[in-house]
């Protein structure tokens, strides 16, 4: 029997809408690197999983001539699908339509699903290649912005939002992922700025390439901007399926849990010698990390940026954790503005999305000098003293080494809830280090002295002695107990489970006004 004309219809404009721009403009696509809108979502998405929405939508635009330049779909693929067998809601923008610019209809589409990922309670993600506002279609395009920002506004902290950049997003195209959860970036072919090259040299005379002005380099090494960067489109698409899996659908359920044949007792002796014996060197904190958690697998966030401070995910006995850890490799582990920064808004993400938080401390303290100072380390350190205070979820904290004056208190310390505190024998629990110490409270001994160096490493290592160890806090039940380092897995994953039904609340509020 005859196919009825319909179907072929329905058949033909669903090709049409699958073409996106056309053939010669998808040539010029592949060409630069990149892959389609459609190509992208069958990477992300488990094979055959995708449900496109709004297929046939068009705009309706009139200006310029635009009545002749319709595309069905118009600029963005919107749907949904499942990534390892969970839901996700998804919007993929068409480079090859008019530059994936966003005109009314497209920010309807999107503002579609991600009512529908609200209502039913699934992540987002975001595949964005967009030259910003569809400048022929004016406020009607910024009115679509507008709506779409303010989903992702109130969309923050019920479920997650992961953006990733796949090509030159422009203008307003950049805002929407940066009040996301997570930016996802591809090397060499995607770039994110407020205006583009062009504008920059017209207004500032300053010559910049794409690359320089926000590739992703630039924004997952200087601006923070970016978390994650994937070498080509298909790593950086892998990267949301592993990230997603460290999640929870929304901050009414719990992350996955993920079995796992490490033995939740395991013990590991290198731990125990692992805290060199001079103070002052450096060992990788993300071996210590490595060692306590699941098989050894830490995912981390940011791992460019201000590396002073670690973050990411990791399972401890199956159940996903937020780490957040001091490096001393880096600038000694010190806490600066932008390890403030990025270690505060992780620990919002953790608390929105019911992960525990475990703190790994070995902190000098705040890093001085006008620098800091003019920039607003006192504004910038505050947030991560915010956000540790008022995080409700389990919190587990182990020093192993320094732990010195306000960093003491900031490190999810007891003090602001803390629920459970462990100390290795090497850590160093002090209003400051043995140095700065004896400069201040030896200070006339040290100027009458006949060998003042001599007198201060003496002096120093009293103070050492009798300052620099956890038993002082452990005496006071600041600290819950010092361990041996090589139980440090088995505590915590004991702990996670004593605390899983943890209940804590802030007092009613609307908001809090956290110093951003
Ligand atoms: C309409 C657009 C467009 C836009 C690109 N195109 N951006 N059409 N509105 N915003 C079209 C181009 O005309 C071209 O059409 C096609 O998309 C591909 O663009 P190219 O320039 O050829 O591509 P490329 O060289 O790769 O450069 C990409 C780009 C550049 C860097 C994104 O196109 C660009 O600078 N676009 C403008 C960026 C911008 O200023 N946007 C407005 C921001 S204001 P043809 O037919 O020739 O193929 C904004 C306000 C929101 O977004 C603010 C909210 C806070």
């Amino acid at each position: 029997m005859a196919t009825h004309p319909r179907i072929e219809e329905l058949r033909r404009k669903r090709a049409l809408s699958r073409s996106g721009g056309g053939e010669e403009r998808v040539r010029k696509h592949h060409e630069s690197g990149r892959k389609t809108a459609y190509e992208r979502l069958e990477l992300l998405l488990d094979p055959g999983s995708f449900r496109e929405l709004d297929a046939f939508v068009e705009h309706r635009s009139t200006n310029f001539g635009m009545d002749k330049q319709k595309f069905l779909g118009d600029s963005v693929v919107t749907g949904w699908g499942t990534i390892d067998g969970r839901l996700v809601y998804v919007y993929s923008q068409d480079f090859t339509v008019m530059g994936g610019s966003l005109s009314e209809v497209h920010a309807a589409k999107i503002c579609k699903v991600m009512d529908m990922a609200m209502k039913n309670g699934a992540p987002v993600i975001g595949l964005n290649d967009s030259g910003g506002a569809r400048i022929q279609e004016g406020v009607e395009s910024l009115a679509g912005y507008a709506d779409i920002f303010l989903r992702n506004t109130l969309a923050s902290g019920v479920i997650p939002q992961i953006s990733v950049i796949m090509g030159p997003c422009a203008g307003g195209a950049v805002y929407s992922p940066a009040l996301t959860d997570f930016v996802i970036m591809v090397r060499d072919t995607s770039y994110m700025f407020i205006t583009g090259p062009n504008v920059v040299k017209q207004v500032l005379n300053e010559d910049v390439t794409a690359e320089q002005l926000g590739g992703a380099t630039v924004h997952s090494t200087k601006s923070g901007v970016a978390h994650l960067v994937g070498d080509d489109e298909t790593q950086a698409l892998m990267l949301v399926r592993e990230l997603l899996g460290f999640l929870p659908q929304n901050n009414m359920e719990d992350a996955p849990f993920s079995p796992t044949s490490d033995d939740p007792l395991r013990s590991d002796a290198e731990l125990d010698t692992i805290i060199p014996d001079s103070p002052n060197k450096p060992y990788d904190m993300k071996d210590v990390i490595e060692k306590i958690v699941d098989d050894g697998y830490f995912f981390e966030i940011q791992p460019d940026y201000a590396a002073n401070i670690v973050v990411g995910y990791a399972r401890l006995g199956g159940h996903t954790v937020g780490i957040v850890a001091n490096q001393p490799m880096v600038l000694a582990g010190v806490l600066d503005i932008h390890a403030s920064e990025k270690a505060a808004r992780f620990i919002r993400c953790c608390d929105s999305f019911n992960i525990p938080i475990v703190t790994f401390v070995d902190v000098p303290g705040y890093l001085p000098g006008t620098d800091q100072e003019h920039n607003g380390i006192i504004r910038s350190g505050a947030k991560l003293l915010f956000a540790y205070c008022e995080a409700t979820v389990p919190k587990l904290t182990v020093t192993t080494r320094k732990s010195y004056g306000g960093a003491y208190c900031v490190m999810s310390s007891k003090h602001i809830r803390g629920d459970l505190n462990l100390a290795w024998p090497t850590a160093e629990i002090a209003v400051m280090g043995p140095e700065g110490a004896v400069e201040i409270i030896n200070r006339r001994e040290l100027a009458e002295a006949e060998d003042p160096a001599a007198c201060k490493a003496e002096l120093a290592a009293e103070y050492r002695a009798k300052f620099a160890h956890p038993y002082i806090a452990a005496a006071r039940g600041f600290i819950d107990d010092v361990i041996e380092p090589s139980e440090t897995r088995a505590r915590l994953i004991n702990a996670l489970q004593v605390f899983q039904n943890k209940r804590d609340e802030n007092p009613p509020k609307k908001h809090g006004n956290i110093p951003l």
